[in-house]
């Protein structure tokens, strides 16, 4: 463990404050100890930006800002295709640092790099594809289009659960479309990310951009200050919905720009024709995948009654089978939580399920070991169950029998959040009714695979409570821009639109 962490110089009293010229020497925020969720034992401490420091951040992010614009496209796409080529090389010393500090296991942590990677190919390559529609003037010898400008400093708010991933889909894209970034990771997780803006802005840097890539490591009023800083015109954060309500709101009274990607509940649906075996391992992934840390983790399963006692119990005996314990073995399936808090809320929920009529068929305990463990757990759930609604971010995973699939679609759209959903079918008409206009409400809809584990090419993101935003793929590069409409007069009279006459 401690190799990984002398071999990327993570030991002992680190900076988590990223100036353009280097890391600050003695931020004077508040020092945070990270502990390795597995063991217990502290890896490091870090020491976090005071709101002067942040000041400076800011102002060095809008100085690279305003060079970094000018710069013609696809060169910024060049930039980040070297990011891309940076973390190919680190990839497995990262994966590795991602699953230390975070407990997932290493091939997810791995995994987790590889997004970054895709992330930079896919964002290079939109920086040669940034365009504007050129529509037809009413009125004689113009001519009108829209442009796309980079918009300005852009701040990223990372959670815990992917330090390093959902950064990279903000930042890549940011950069390609010429904003420069301030990141403030999870003070649970600053590790990762450290690392990564050392790798990140030495490249810049290397190419005449200092101050592109700054880090602000630091809690919940490093995060207030960037969403009332009137500087940075767009605020990307990912974690709870209160966090994003919060931060919603902050940005909104100074007319900002957010791109929130808040919680998820997501549930999949299995109907009587469904491959149970498919259905049984894509569930298992989805719930107990990341300890259950994912937004995009399955919560809850919608199962016909025809089937949902044999998916229950397939579900049970696949559960008993998965290997919890260090996420940086090989064979391990589940890590641990990501600390003690997280454990109290495992608790806390697992006391509520019987008392909300809820029935444990597997697991519901904490392991009796260092570190953060505890089993997942399958619940056979009733429909009015308050639990149902919430995010609770464990590994408890609620399965519900429903009468058809209408039942199914509206228990998957009767909650607040509205972020992933599947369906299990093998009828192509029921799986287009999940996936119709009064289908599933939710920002990601799949066929046959589970709630997890997206692919970057499209818009990640979700409805409701979920925030709106959209990341990654597709046209989410509009978020990081600020589009402008242009109309040319290149004859010699002034006709106005709308036929107005208006003769001086
Ligand atoms: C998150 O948990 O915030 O689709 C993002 C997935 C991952 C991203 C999850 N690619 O599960």
């Amino acid at each position: 463990m401690s190799d990984i962490l002398r071999q990327l110089q993570l030991t002992g009293d680190l900076s988590g404050v990223r100036r353009a010229d280097g890391f600050m020497d003695r931020p004077g925020g508040a020092a945070h100890v990270v502990t390795c969720p597995s063991t217990g034992e502290i890896l490091a401490r870090v020491h976090g930006a005071s709101l002067e420091d942040l000041e400076h951040v800011v102002d060095d992010a809008s100085r690279a800002f305003e060079r970094f614009r000018l710069e013609p496209a696809p060169r910024r796409g060049e930039l980040v295709r070297l990011l891309g080529q940076a973390l190919r090389e680190r990839k497995d010393a990262l994966g590795r640092l991602v699953s230390l500090e975070t407990g997932k296991i290493l091939s997810e942590g791995l995994g987790e790099v590889q997004e970054m990677i895709d992330m930079a190919d896919l964002a290079c390559g939109m920086s040669r594809q940034l365009y504007g529609a050129s529509m037809h003037s009413e009125r004689p010898q113009h001519r009108m289009y829209e442009q796309w400008h980079p918009l300005g400093p852009v701040a990223v708010i990372s959670a815990f659960n992917f330090p390093v991933a959902v950064w990279a889909w903000n930042a890549f894209v940011a950069a390609a479309c010429g904003d420069s970034v301030i990141w403030k990771p999870s003070e649970k997780t600053p590790l990762t990310a450290i690392a990564v803006t050392r790798l990140c802005a030495e490249v810049a840097t290397a190419m005449g951009h200092p101050g592109l890539f700054t880090l602000a490591v630091g809690g919940a009023e490093v995060g207030a200050a960037l969403a009332a800083d009137a500087r940075i015109p767009l605020v990307s954060a990912t974690g709870s919905c209160a966090m994003g309500r919060k931060v919603g709101q902050v940005v909104a009274h100074r007319m900002g720009r957010t791109l929130l990607e808040l919680g998820g509940n997501n549930a999949v649906v299995v109907l009587d024709d469904a491959d149970l075996d498919l259905a049984t391992r894509a569930i298992t992934f989805a719930a107990v995948g990341t300890a259950g840390q994912r937004c995009t983790t399955t919560r809850r399963v919608l199962a016909q009654e025809g089937v949902a006692e044999d998916l229950l119990s397939r579900l049970q005996r696949a559960w008993k089978s998965v290997p919890i314990g260090d996420p940086l073995e090989a064979g391990t399936l589940m890590g641990p939580l990501i600390d003690a808090h997280a454990v109290e809320t495992y608790r806390r929920v697992i006391e509520r399920v019987p008392k909300e009529g809820g029935e444990i068929v597997h697991g519901g305990r904490v392991l009796e070991r260092a570190g953060c463990f505890v089993e997942p757990t399958l619940v056979r759930a009733r429909k009015d169950m308050p639990l149902l609604v919430e995010e609770n971010f464990v590994p408890v995973l609620y399965v519900v029998a429903v009468k058809d699939l209408a039942e199914a679609i509206a228990l998957n759209n009767d909650v607040p959040q509205g972020l992933s959903s599947a369906i299990f079918t093998n009828s192509v008409r029921s799986a287009e009714r999940f996936l119709a206009a009064a289908g599933s409400d939710c920002g990601i809809a799949n066929v046959n695979i589970g709630t997890s584990g997206a692919e970057i090419g499209g818009a990640f993101g979700g409805e409701k409570e979920t925030g709106g935003g959209r990341e990654a793929g597709s046209d989410a590069w509009k978020a990081y821009m600020r589009r402008q409409t242009c109309t040319i007069n290149w004859g010699a009279d002034l006709p106005l639109a709308q036929g107005v006459r208006f003769d001086v």
